[in-house]
């Protein structure tokens, strides 16, 4: 029992000692909290986004000073979030979408302008999936001695509660808080993800982007697999990620056409200033032959001219990859003639970057998705 009691005492002190609760997290599932430090989720906020950052730095300010952007890129510093008031501290460097709070979201509220997380009012109870735990009641900590008390097993967590039987967990809809759809004040999506959740689908968001990968969930009951909470996509696992795409060529009398296959349930590359490249060559007699690139992008205006996402209220170009997208290259394809495809994704076009001042390189940086070659 003293090591339990010691257990309780050391958590105790460090969930009043730090602000940061998901340091707390951080004992008993060291991998999930080393992987959630790389994640786009731990990088939302101005202090660790150079082009949140950027773009916050330029944007209309009203009476909501920062509340606008922390709903859901700050949600766990409640000062930004109740008070719109944006200072350097502990949550906005660490964890400005939590651990608590991903796992606290009951339901997902839906809104015009903006979804909306409703959290749970219990204290250390969170909701996660797990079909094998499905149906079951609430999991809470329980020891059991056996051999005349000489060894003394455990389950479940001693520092909170699990509750398996949120739908939203399993779905894929508790992401859809934040990820639906962000509108400006002329009812326009500057993100378009445009994604559909279908019961019917093999792959949710979570299947996806949270893959099972090796290393164990928590340290006092090994598993095999965790969630990857570092989320795949473009900072990581992005080469991974393009198994979800499919590419076919026709050649046609004009030349040929690239069919790009999205498997995913929404668009790709929507967000404000992101841009999907898809490189083209021909390998023939040993040269190469590079014909231009085919760049997928959502261009927003006003008065037929480009402007910032906020002033848009409409689209002057919308190349982006929904469920499918076919391209027509003007070019015959010969015998012996081999076809590169590279798609790739930047998080911010150069020009883009260069307009807001931005010159680290990592940000323009071409992400591999899909690398697939076919000989004629
Ligand atoms: C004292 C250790 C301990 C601490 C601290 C702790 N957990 Fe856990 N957690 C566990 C154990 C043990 C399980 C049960 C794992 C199992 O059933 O295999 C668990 C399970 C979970 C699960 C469900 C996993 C599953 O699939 O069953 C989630 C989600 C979770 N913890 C989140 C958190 C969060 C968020 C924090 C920080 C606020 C935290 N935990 C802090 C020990 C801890
Ligand atoms: C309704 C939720 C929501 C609100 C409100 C919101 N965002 Fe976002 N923002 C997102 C999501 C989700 C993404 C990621 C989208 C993607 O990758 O497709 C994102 C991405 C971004 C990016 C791109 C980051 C990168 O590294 O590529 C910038 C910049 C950004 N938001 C700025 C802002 C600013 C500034 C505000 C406030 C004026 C704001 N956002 C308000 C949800 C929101
Ligand atoms: C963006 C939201 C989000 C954040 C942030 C987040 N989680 Fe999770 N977590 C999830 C979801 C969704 C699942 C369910 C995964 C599944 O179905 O396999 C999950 C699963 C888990 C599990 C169970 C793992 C498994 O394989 O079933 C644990 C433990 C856990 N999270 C702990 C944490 C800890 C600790 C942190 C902070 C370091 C954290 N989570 C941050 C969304 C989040
Ligand atoms: C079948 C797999 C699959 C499913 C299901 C899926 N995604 Fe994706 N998602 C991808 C792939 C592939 C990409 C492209 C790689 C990239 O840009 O990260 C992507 C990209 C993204 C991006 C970055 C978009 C951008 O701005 O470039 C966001 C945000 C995202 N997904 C969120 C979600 C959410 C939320 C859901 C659930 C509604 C979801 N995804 C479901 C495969 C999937
Ligand atoms: C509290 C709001 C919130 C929730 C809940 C949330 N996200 Fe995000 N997500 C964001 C924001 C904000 C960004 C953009 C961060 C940035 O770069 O500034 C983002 C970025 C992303 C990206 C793009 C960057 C990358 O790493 O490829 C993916 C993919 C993603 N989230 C997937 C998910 C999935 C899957 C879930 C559900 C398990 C989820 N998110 C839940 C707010 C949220």
């Amino acid at each position: 029992m003293r090591k339990y009691l010691a257990i309780f005492i050391s958590l105790f002190v460090s969930s009043t000692l730090f602000a940061n609760e998901s340091r707390v997290c951080q004992k008993c599932h060291p991998i999930i909290y080393q992987e959630y430090t790389e994640s786009s989720h731990k990088n939302a906020s101005t202090y660790n986004n150079p082009i949140h950052k950027a773009l916050w730095e330029i944007h209309p300010k009203d009476s909501q000073g920062y509340k606008t952007c922390a709903k859901c890129h700050s949600p766990s510093d409640l000062k930004a979030l109740n008070e719109g008031v944006l200072e350097d501290n502990e949550i906005q460097k660490n964890a400005p979408i939590s651990c608590v709070y991903c796992h606290s979201i009951k339901m997902v509220e839906e809104g015009e302008g903006s979804n909306t997380n409703v959290l749970t009012d219990k204290k250390r109870e969170f909701y996660t999936a797990e079909q094998a735990k499905k149906g079951k009641p609430k999991a809470s900590y329980e020891t059991k001695s056996s051999w005349f008390g000489l060894v003394k097993e455990s389950r479940n967590s001693p520092y909170h509660k699990i509750e398996y039987n949120n739908e939203n967990y399993y779905s894929g809809n508790v992401c859809m808080g934040c990820h639906s759809h962000t509108n400006n004040e002329h009812s326009f999506d500057i993100t378009m993800l445009d994604a559909m959740i279908d019961k019917k689908d093999k792959n949710t968001c979570i299947t996806c982007h949270m893959p099972q990968i090796a290393g164990t969930k928590v340290t006092i009951n090994e598993t095999k697999t965790h969630a990857y909470h570092g989320i795949a996509g473009i900072y990581h696992m992005n080469k991974e990620m393009g198994k979800y795409l499919e590419f076919q060529v026709d050649k046609t009398t004009q030349g040929f056409q690239v069919k790009i296959r999205n498997k995913s349930n929404h668009a790709l590359f929507g967000q404000s200033f992101r841009e999907g490249v898809l490189d083209v060559s021909i390998i023939r007699d040993a040269k190469v032959i590079n014909l231009k690139p085919f760049i997928f992008t959502r261009i927003l205006g006003k008065d037929a001219q480009e402007v910032m996402p906020w002033d848009a209220d409409m689209t002057l170009k919308d190349s982006l990859i929904y469920a499918k997208k076919d391209i027509m290259f003007p070019v015959k394809l010969q015998d012996g003639d081999s076809l590169k495809l590279t798609l790739s994704v930047r998080r911010i076009s150069k020009e883009k970057a260069k307009e807001l001042g931005l010159n680290n390189k990592k940000l323009t940086k071409k992400r591999v998705l899909k690398v697939q070659t076919f000989s004629f």
